[in-house]
């Protein structure tokens, strides 16, 4: 497996993956990507990375410094913190183990840089699959917050628990 960034080529990719059903559930009313304005994103705020595996487009992972990301999506948030969005694109994909190695890739990549203090999520409160799915990879319950008009439960791993999770065989 592997990240690459995003290019314009994956855009009628990404538009297909934004129907399924799967995708369509785990979304909320408003956060919605408008790919033609969001890819390239040339900023240095975050990053669009479609992870890889053998070749072949698996999911999507959106890497963010929610305090410098321009729509202020987090509100006052500690400049410390970064925020992933993830997705898997096709159904059959789903449940394989997949999304695992894609967040592992994702933390490992926000803490190379030292300044990173802790990464936060912030799956819809229903999404239980994904609350599982975060909690089982070591990332702790902050809070139950609404953005906009979707009820979210905020997740939050530190760079401790990261590197201690990390150090388990
Ligand atoms: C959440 C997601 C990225 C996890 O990736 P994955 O490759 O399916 O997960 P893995 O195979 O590494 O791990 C399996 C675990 O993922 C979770 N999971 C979440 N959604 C799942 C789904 N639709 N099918 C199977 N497992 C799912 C479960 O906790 C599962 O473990 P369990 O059911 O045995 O307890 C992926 O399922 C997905 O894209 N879901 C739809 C979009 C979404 O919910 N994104 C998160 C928004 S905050």
């Amino acid at each position: 497996m592997r990240l690459r960034p995003a290019t314009k080529e994956d855009i009628p990719l990404l538009k297909y993956w934004d129907k399924k059903p799967h995708v369509i559930s785990a979304g909320g009313d408003d956060d919605w990507y408008d790919w033609d304005k969001e890819i390239p994103r040339n900023a240095d705020w975050g990053e669009f990375f479609i992870a890889e595996e053998g070749g072949r487009a698996i999911g999507v992972l959106d890497i963010i410094d929610a305090a410098a990301e321009p729509t202020h999506y987090w509100g006052d948030i500690d400049p410390t913190y970064r925020a992933i969005d993830i997705w898997i694109g096709e159904e059959d994909d789903l449940g394989k183990g997949y999304g695992t190695r894609m967040m592992h890739l994702a933390l490992a990549r926000c803490f190379a840089d030292r300044r990173v203090k802790a990464v936060v999520i912030d799956p819809l409160e229903r999404n239980l699959d994904a609350r599982r799915f975060y909690e089982r990879l070591g990332f702790e319950f902050v809070e139950r917050r609404r953005f906009e008009t979707d009820d979210c439960i905020v997740y939050r791993i530190t760079r401790e628990t990261f590197e201690s999770l990390a150090r388990k065989p």
